[in-house]
């Protein structure tokens, strides 16, 4: 069964009031946005952790990680449509207002994590020096893009 054909089921089986709140959840753009964001912040805990040793390193864990934030680097630019700068969010003004400026942002990221997933190879990067080398580049330009289009 596809995970669409999955979703619609499970939609249908919760009742009208549930149906309602999760179709409204996944149609709104700083929900999406923030969820994609959180799923790369614990990507980045999970690699700073073994950075810093206090999570062992393994291969697949470090494949994992890069993965993520690669799907979020690819994805993130998608859920800013106009009008989105207003309701729960941190996203500020200057995304709307300096669009080639964020833009060249996600090509940074996008391209910071398209060089972690070819080093990191099919098995993950093979030891801890390696999968630093790989991703550390991807961590600076988080910090960079909130510094400019982050409210906090
Ligand atoms: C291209 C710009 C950009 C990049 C790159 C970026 N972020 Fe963000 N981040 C944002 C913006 C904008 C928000 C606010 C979104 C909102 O509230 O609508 C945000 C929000 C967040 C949040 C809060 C999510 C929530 O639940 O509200 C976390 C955590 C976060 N980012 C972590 C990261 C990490 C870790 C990275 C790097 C792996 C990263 N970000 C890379 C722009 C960026």
């Amino acid at each position: 069964m596809s995970i669409f054909r999955k979703t619609v089921v499970l939609v249908l089986t919760m009742g009208p009031g549930l149906a309602g709140a999760v179709a409204e959840a996944a149609d709104d753009p700083i929900v999406t946005r923030q969820a994609i964001m959180a799923s790369a912040n614990a990507a980045a805990a999970l690699g700073g952790g073994m950075m810093k040793g206090e999570v062992a390193y393994s291969p697949v864990a470090g494949k994992s990680v890069i993965a993520t934030l690669r799907a979020a680097s690819l994805s993130y630019g998608s859920f800013f449509p106009e009008g989105s700068d207003q309701g729960n969010t941190w996203a500020k003004p200057a995304i709307w207002e300096d669009p080639d400026g964020f833009a060249a942002k996600l090509t940074a990221f996008q391209a910071a994590t398209a060089k972690a997933n070819a080093a990191s190879g099919k098995e993950g990067p093979a030891d801890l020096e390696a999968f630093k080398a790989a991703v550390g580049p991807v961590f600076g330009i988080c910090k960079s893009c909130h510094e400019t289009y982050r409210k906090n």
